[in-house]
């Protein structure tokens, strides 16, 4: 069967990381027959341009169609006077709310080549591996009631509501355990149950789906502000961490910069099974569209390249392949290969293209 990616490059330099992705996959069909047929379209800035809208409900049919999309990045300062619902991140909220995308997945990984860049001592970071599992269509960002009112008294008030319910806890928990058996087989559950109700919840439903589907995983719970505080202090402690909406976008935010350079790290977006069985997924890096450095050839094209390493992985299940490819960025990063925003003294300096170029060489050595 073939396996179909839809590729949306977006703003700034997405285009110019994933034209290096393109040229991986290419290396995939040829020397690997992975089988994959990509198909171009446009979300974000550019396609508001094209057609006055974020990602066009065409778009949105080929990602329903697809395996998996790749996305580079969307946005820019070309687009800051654009109305609210057709700026470019709607395109990217579309994408996560109509594929149902509820976990989102973002590793912290800390080649050793690069584990001077951490703020941390290396010791603490070299062979950094944690997988944070934040859930993302659920909690305090879209709960309701929601929203600024004003009140009798000349008061104005702004108000959120964090709500779960039982079926979101456990699918995002089964989406972290899995993952902890192919790793570690450790996760830890992160929520705030001392002052908050849904936190309450969000325990007892991790404990019930523990011991009815995974007592071979080690189950731990940590407060959320305590992980804060673990995750600079002794990081290597976690392997899995689950956690809802609000707390994964701060702690996976914290982790990444364990790491060094926001070029380097990769995300995937899992959604549920359709009625045809077809299970939805987007792979992006953590990056933006850098519009700083964007049309120069400078952007580090290794975020988006281990994305869609994510993809060979939880996409289609090769893992033999995501272990090469992964293993090609981590040869480039200890052959001295260095874009801008991770040079290092003694280091070689490289664009775009060139880091491109040296992956594809280092895939080649490898397999
Ligand atoms: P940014 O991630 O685009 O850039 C922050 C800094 O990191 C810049 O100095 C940039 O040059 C550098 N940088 C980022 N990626 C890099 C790479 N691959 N190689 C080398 N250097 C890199 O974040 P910023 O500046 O806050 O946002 C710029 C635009 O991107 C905004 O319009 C924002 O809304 C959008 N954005 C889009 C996201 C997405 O598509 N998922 C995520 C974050 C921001
Ligand atoms: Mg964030």
């Amino acid at each position: 069967m073939t396996k179909k990616i839809l590729i949306l490059p977006g703003d700034g330099i997405g285009p110019e990381v994933m034209g290096e992705v393109e040229r991986i996959i290419d290396w995939f069909n040829k020397e690997r027959g992975l089988g994959a047929e990509t198909e171009r379209d446009l979300v974000g800035g550019c396609a508001y341009d094209a057609h006055g809208q974020a990602v066009s409900d065409a778009t949105m049919a080929k990602a329903q169609e697809a395996d998996a999309v790749l996305l580079g990045a969307v946005g820019g300062p070309k687009w800051d006077g654009v109305p609210f619902d057709v700026r470019p991140e709607a395109g990217l909220l579309r994408l996560r709310k109509d594929l149902e995308l509820f976990a989102n997945l973002r590793p912290a990984l800390c080649f050793p080549a690069l584990a001077d860049a951490s703020s941390l001592k290396r010791e603490l970071v070299e062979g950094l591996d944690i997988m944070i599992v934040r859930e993302l269509t659920g909690g305090v960002y879209f709960g309701e009631p929601r929203g600024i009112e004003d009140l009798p008294n000349g008061e104005r008030r702004g108000f959120d509501t964090q709500v779960y319910s039982t079926h979101e806890v456990q699918r995002i928990g089964r989406v972290a355990f899995d993952l902890a058996r192919k790793r570690g087989n450790r996760v830890t559950s992160v929520e705030k149950r001392n002052v908050m109700h849904s936190g309450v919840f969000w325990h007892e439903e991790m404990v019930k789906l523990h011991k009815a589907e995974f007592s071979d995983v080690t189950l731990d719970h940590m407060l959320a502000d305590n992980c804060g505080m673990q995750l600079v202090k002794q990081p290597k402690q976690f392997d899995v961490i689950v956690t809802d909406n609000l707390f994964g976008d701060m702690l996976s935010d914290v982790a990444a910069m364990l790491t060094g350079s926001l070029g380097m790290l990769p995300s995937a977006s899992l959604g549920g099974k359709d009625a045809n069985g077809k299970a939805k997924a987007l792979y992006e890096p953590v990056h933006g569209s850098a519009p700083d450095i964007a049309g120069q050839g400078l952007a580090n094209p290794l975020a988006t390249i281990l994305s869609f390493a994510m993809a060979l992985r939880y996409t289609f299940d090769l893992s033999a392949d995501a272990d090469l490819l992964e293993k090609a960025a981590e040869t480039v990063l200890a052959e001295g290969y260095r874009t801008g925003d991770i040079m290092q003294p003694g280091m070689k300096k490289v664009g775009t293209k060139q880091m491109g170029d040296a992956v594809l060489a280092a895939l080649t050595k490898l397999s």
